[in-house]
């Protein structure tokens, strides 16, 4: 526990909180979840689902109909076969990635993750007494871990290499030629690929597909918190090779029983095409919000040298205006009104140069978000 570490951007966050209780307006480019309700069918579901006394634990692996819900999901999105039995619905990506490091790590055990990163996967590694092994990627890989990292950093002791895609905070994607390779390099080497595909619907360029079209021997981790906007009904799955699925519901069992079963009810309602349509549109709006963001802050002087392909973020290198980014992201809050999230939060590879933006919020107040720094910063808007 001592060597687990907060989230910093939730001390930001709280400090958001307290300025907006006294009455100050804050523009909210911190959080890393869609502002956009979840859409109203899957709401109904979970109504009805309420009304109807579906409140008993459900089969740990998940709802059947869920399950084949979900492969079903896959077959109409990247038309691949994926059976049931390797489908098991977890509390959110934060229970399957917590399951797939206990499966996959004995104690000793090393995991490549890509710096920065998203910051909870070091711990999960931890808990499992396993050794994370941060690996800095940059702009020249499209920041992400690439083939050649694989190559060079893979040890007589890495049992895994762990990567999202598109990334948390970076929102680039790990190209498809790449991410095939990447999968080979891992088998070649004895160990695995998790691929956390979290982000997956929400891509605004760039051709992409689920690892799990490659091989059968990789771990595929997605939630409905992102694209589905379900955040906060902690939900989410994991496909598994066959011979795994077993052993994790062995873990799962143990470890929580069973996802909340009202959710599991209501994401039956997710892959309904009443439901894809709005998530589209909203993904056409996270869009646009994307194309305003990047060149806005690349006029106030942010490097930002890799056009960020999906997620609703954008990894800002910020040393042309500050050299201490966490101080940086304070003063921004304290004297503009604008909360953003420091790059200590994603890694130690030069974090106080670097800080993320959320776009998870209107073009309006992005817009004002941006006039905000422009003033901070002693220069005129966009
Ligand atoms: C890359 C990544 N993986 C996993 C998670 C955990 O998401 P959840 O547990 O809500 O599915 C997040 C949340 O921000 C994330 O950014």
């Amino acid at each position: 526990m001592a060597e687990i570490e907060p989230f910093h951007v939730m001390a930001l966050l709280a400090r958001a909180r307290e300025l907006e209780a006294q009455g100050r307006s804050i523009i909210h480019m911190e959080i890393g979840e869609p502002d956009f309700p979840t859409p109203a069918p899957i709401i109904r579901a979970g109504v009805r689902a309420l009304e109807k006394g579906e409140l008993f634990y459900t089969p740990t692996p998940g709802l059947p109909q869920l399950r084949e819900a979900i492969a079903g999901y896959y077959r109409s999105r990247y038309g691949i076969a994926i059976s049931a039995s390797r489908i098991l619905v977890t509390t959110g990506a934060s229970a399957a990635l917590m399951l797939v490091c206990a499966a996959l790590i004995d104690p000793g055990d090393e995991v490549l993750l890509g710096d920065p990163g998203y910051p909870a996967n070091r711990h999960f590694v931890r808990v499992v007494e396993g050794v994370p092994r941060a690996v800095p990627v940059d702009a020249e890989s499209g920041y992400q871990l690439a083939p050649t990292h694989l190559e060079q950093h893979w040890g007589a002791r890495t049992a895994a290499a762990l990567v999202a895609s598109p990334s948390n905070p970076t929102g680039t994607l790990i190209s498809t030629e790449r991410l095939a390779a990447m999968v080979e390099i891992a088998r070649a080497k004895g160990g695995t690929l998790i691929v956390d595909e979290i982000y997956h619907g929400l891509v605004y360029e760039g051709e992409y597909t689920t690892a799990a079209a490659f091989a059968d021997d990789v771990f595929v981790i997605n939630s409905f918190s992102k694209y589905f906007n379900m955040t906060g009904w902690r939900l989410g799955w994991m496909v598994v090779p066959e011979a795994y699925a077993p052993g994790i519901d062995k873990l799962a069992q143990n470890l929580y029983l069973a996802a909340p079963t009202p959710a599991q009810h209501a994401a039956l309602a997710a892959f309904e095409p009443e439901t894809l349509a709005i998530l589209e549109k909203r993904r056409r709006e996270f869009q646009a919000r994307r194309d305003y963001l990047v060149p806005a802050l690349r006029g106030l002087g942010f490097d930002i040298p890799v056009m960020p392909q999906g997620a609703f973020y954008v990894y800002a290198g910020c040393g042309r205006l500050t050299k201490d980014s966490l101080a940086f992201a304070n003063e921004l809050l304290e004297r503009a009104g604008v909360a953003i999230t420091p790059g200590i939060d994603f890694g130690a590879n030069a974090p106080e140069r670097h800080v993320r933006f959320a776009y998870a919020n209107s073009i309006e107040r992005l817009k004002e978000g941006v006039a905000r720094i422009a003033k901070f910063l002693g220069k005129t808007g966009n």
